[in-house]
């Protein structure tokens, strides 16, 4: 192996995150990939896959002792609970375990990288300062991407490696069968609209319709990961990383529409998670009617997680600014990752 070849190991590889950091990083050709989740994935050309429950010390260090040859650990796994202070034991376990199941195997460690988000801002507790920085207070716990950065730091101090803490707004991406997925809850949503006749409602609160937020294209997001990862200037830093646009849904809404061809109609305040648990049917039968890709609808349902976001009647955004003066200057506009991505979806017969 030569000096300049690279091992990552990505941790929560079939993520919404975790998929793309997968792909970019095989697509840059210097770096050999393990991709680790529980369902684990198709290996190929320089990338394998391991699968491993995090939530199990030994599983861990059973099958992650034998990676030897990792130089950088990309960490991006995630498990749901339905409050703040129950995903704090699950989420720093997860971490924990990988840390300490690979950091002491792996003599050629160079960095370990941290997903975060906005929440370490406190964002999803209710209007927070704007635009968010990196240098920004702490909030009062419980809080996991905090607890998880203050162990990687203490884990760090006196070793040869280097951390970094990325933050995203809301990602946006294809994978499937995730909790957090915003642009797979908007297609299905409008599908299912179109196919029922009505026009596009934006379901969420009042003021949530009017307010700033922006977004983080998913491919963007393993770009910015890695080269963070692997840019000297930003060991043992956190970077806020955004598209670099500012939108509001009353302006970002009708264009959705226009994309699936449908007529808007004004807001109307519903629980995506209560009025779509009765359309697995009629999912079913679409499936069969534009003869998609077999799709479970529990796999295309982020309907919690649309119901969060559409639930902020308060400005949404960082200030992404750190991240440009330490060298990362790559943009997308939002408006054109929403048609990629439901393209995307097409393409791959996701949607109709
Ligand atoms: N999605 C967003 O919009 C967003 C925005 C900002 C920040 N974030 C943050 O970014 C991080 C990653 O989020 P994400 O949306 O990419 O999560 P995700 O789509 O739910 O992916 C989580 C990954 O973790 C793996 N995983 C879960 N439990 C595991 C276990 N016990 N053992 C091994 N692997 C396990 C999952 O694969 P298996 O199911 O196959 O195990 C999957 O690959 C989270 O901290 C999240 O809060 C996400």
């Amino acid at each position: 192996m030569s000096a300049e070849h690279k091992v990552a190991l990505v941790v929560g590889a079939n993520g919404v995150i975790g998929r793309n950091l997968v792909e970019h990083l095989a697509e840059l050709g210097d770096w050999t990939v393990v991709g680790l989740s529980r369902r684990g994935g198709a290996d190929r050309e320089r990338v394998t896959h391991l699968q491993v429950d995090l939530l199990d010390p030994e599983d861990c260090r059973e099958k992650l002792g034998g990676l030897t040859h990792v130089t950088h650990v990309f960490y991006a796994a995630y498990q749901d609970r339905p409050t703040w202070a129950e995903l704090v034991p699950p989420n720093l376990a997860m971490l924990v375990n990988v840390v300490e199941a690979v950091e002491p195997v792996a003599s050629g460690l160079r960095h370990i990288s941290l997903m975060q988000g906005y929440k370490v801002y406190g964002a999803h507790l209710g209007p927070f300062k704007t635009p968010a920085r990196e240098t920004d207070a702490g909030h009062m716990p419980p809080e996991f991407m905090v607890d998880q950065q203050e162990f990687l730091e203490r884990r760090q101090r006196g070793k040869a490696w280097t951390w970094s803490a990325i933050r995203p707004s809301v990602v946006g991406g294809t994978a499937l069968g995730n909790p957090l997925n915003l642009v797979v809850a908007i297609a299905v949503y409008a599908s299912i609209s179109r196919e029922l006749g009505l026009p596009l409602r934006f379901p969420g609160k009042p003021g949530a319709y009017d307010k700033l937020l922006e977004m983080t294209d998913a491919g963007l997001l393993a770009k910015a990961t890695v080269w963070a990862a692997t840019d000297e200037r930003c060991a043992n830093q956190a970077f806020n990383i955004n598209n670099g646009d500012l939108f509001r849904w009353n302006e970002m809404w009708p264009k959705i529409a226009d994309y699936f061809e449908l007529p808007v109609a004004p807001p109307l305040p519903m629980s995506l998670d209560v009025v779509m648990a009765d359309k697995e049917s009629l999912w079913n039968a679409m499936v069969e009617k534009y003869d998609l890709t077999p799709t479970k609808y529990a796999d295309v349902s982020s309907w919690t997680f649309g119901d969060f976001v559409f639930s902020w009647d308060y400005d949404m955004f960082a200030d992404g600014a750190k991240a440009r003066r330490f060298g990362f200057h790559e943009y997308v506009e939002t408006e054109t990752m929403f048609r990629a991505l439901f393209d995307d979806l097409r393409r791959r017969k996701i949607i109709p």
